[in-house]
């Protein structure tokens, strides 16, 4: 039946989305319509208002995978109507699962034997995995607050300041106070000394990140892992450590094999990463792994008598999509301890390419370290211009950079962030800094900007008239642009990056 046709008797000829009146008719944005609309129509006209969307691919803000090979398209699109929490009806996806946890285990030294299953769970992504880490800590320290008999209502989580906003989230949705190292000009990450100093009788754990979000450094777990024993052996309380390793989980197995971060040491008892960043997967995969079966307490695994099956489970939600997790048993087995090796050298490479390239111009002070994520975070050595002016006009290229504040105590830092992933190859990277000297030189040749900052006139007015044209410091620019960038994301983490 053709029901698309503005002029139904005109035939087939006419049966034309474009030609119908589906596309001069606003759509409802807020009431459902009352009537159908042709599948065609619906189809085009919503393709078409998503075109106003970025391009993934040129999407640099984001550690989240935006290519896969066709074949595992393939897998992904048959098997996109299976829910995963039907284990009875699809224990085949279930197996694969539980073999994505093992070889994970595996690939991060988890003290498990030849056949031993290891203890874990696929997530949605690593903020799920992040909440049932924390959960799994603040039952620990509640049962042995109890068994102790000592209050147990007062748990807190040290981190650093530029941790990712789902722990912010995990503190305040289940009640933990959480603790944050700030950071300082130069040093953008949890110091351990310090999260240690911070650790007290509340402490669930510490929680480091093995590729911070703001410039992709690791942070020193060895070290941690080091003073925490000490600290433990002084005072008996036993407080260990999570590593969030969204993204360098994928990364440091490959890259760096002898770098001590994973269940070599001791007190590192879980470990979240995401299977849709450096994991290569589309979104929505994750994955939590925890050091033994003592680590994850009996009473927050659920066993349910669904669908005629016992079926324990350890997630925040019930249904979700199969797919993912397929497709993350697809990147394993097709490409390896090699491909993924070959893959994280290459886009390594590509991020010095890019490093290199802004380093030439004499203007930027890479922010981000040559060994964690293969990413470049880069600010202004000058006050000429901002980071923010850079990121607006690279958008007219089609590049996503975004442009953001570092976090306490570092505020006045204001950086640009690429991501490199696997589809960012050195033609895209040789393209990009071009575009960016591009940018640069028209700002150049802007009129320079001495601003008339009322505040600064006032401050000085002991030795200058009103009014008088003052050249900020760098200092002083970087604090104004935070000032400015902070009416926009007052009270949000990260400003978006992700
Ligand atoms: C260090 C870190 N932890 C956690 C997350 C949250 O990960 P997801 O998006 O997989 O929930 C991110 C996201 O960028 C991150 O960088």
């Amino acid at each position: 039946m053709v029901i698309s046709t503005a002029i139904a008797d005109a035939g087939q000829a006419l049966h034309c989305t474009f030609a119908s009146r589906y596309v001069r008719t606003s759509l409802p944005r807020f009431k459902m319509p009352e009537n159908s609309i042709p599948k065609d129509a619906a189809y085009q006209i919503i393709n078409d208002e998503l075109m106003l969307d970025g391009n993934p691919r040129l999407n640099l803000a984001s550690f989240v995978t935006t290519w896969m090979e066709p074949e595992c398209d393939k897998l992904i699109l048959s098997t996109i109507n299976k829910n995963y929490v039907d284990m009875d009806e699809y224990p085949v996806t279930t197996e694969l699962q539980n073999r994505c946890v093992n070889i994970i285990a595996h690939l991060f030294n988890a003290p498990v034997k030849e056949e031993e299953a290891a203890v874990g769970v696929g997530t949605v992504g690593s903020s799920e995995a992040i909440m049932l880490a924390g959960l799994a800590f603040k039952r620990q320290w509640q049962n042995k607050r109890k068994a102790e008999g000592k209050p147990y209502d007062k748990p807190n989580i040290v981190t650093g300041a530029n941790v990712q906003v789902c722990w912010e989230k995990f503190a305040r949705y289940f009640e933990v106070e959480l603790k944050e190292v700030k950071l300082r000009e130069g040093y953008y990450v949890m110091d351990p000394k310090k999260a240690v100093e911070m650790v007290d009788e509340n402490t669930i754990c510490v929680a480091a990140i093995l590729g911070s979000t703001l410039n992709g450094e690791f942070e020193d777990v060895k070290l941690l892992n080091d003073l925490l024993t000490e600290k433990n052996k002084e005072t008996g309380w036993g407080t260990s450590i999570h590593v969030d390793a969204a993204s360098g989980g994928f990364i440091a197995p490959f890259l760096y094999p002898d770098l001590e971060w994973d269940f070599r040491l001791p007190l590192v008892k879980s470990i979240n990463v995401s299977g849709h960043k450096y994991g290569m997967v589309y979104p929505g995969i994750g994955w939590v792994i925890w050091r033994t079966k003592e680590d994850l307490p009996d009473e927050l695994i659920f066993h349910i008598n669904y669908l005629g099956a016992d079926q324990p489970t350890f997630t925040l939600n019930f249904s979700k999509g199969a797919s993912q997790i397929i497709a993350q048993y697809y990147q394993f087995i097709r490409l390896g301890f090699e491909g993924y090796r070959n893959i994280m050298g290459n886009c390594a490479e590509n991020a010095k390419v890019l490093r290199g390239g802004l380093e030439k111009t004499g203007r930027f002070e890479i922010i981000s370290k040559e060994v964690g994520v293969p990413l470049v975070a880069f600010a202004f050595k000058d006050s000429k211009h901002n980071v923010f002016e850079i990121s607006e006009n690279l958008r007219r290229f089609g590049w996503i950079v975004p442009a953001y504040t570092m976090a306490p105590d570092a505020q006045h830092i204001a950086v640009l962030r690429v991501v490199v992933r696997e589809d960012f190859s050195r033609t895209l990277a040789e393209r990009l800094l071009n575009d960016i000297l591009r940018v640069l030189r028209e700002l150049d040749e802007l009129p320079p900007k001495t601003v008339q900052v009322k505040e600064a006139t006032v401050q000085a007015a002991d030795n200058s008239a009103d009014g008088v044209v003052f050249k900020k410091s760098v200092r002083e620019t970087q604090e104004e642009i935070t000032r400015y960038w902070r009416r926009f994301v007052q009270g949000k983490k990260m400003n978006g990056v992700c």
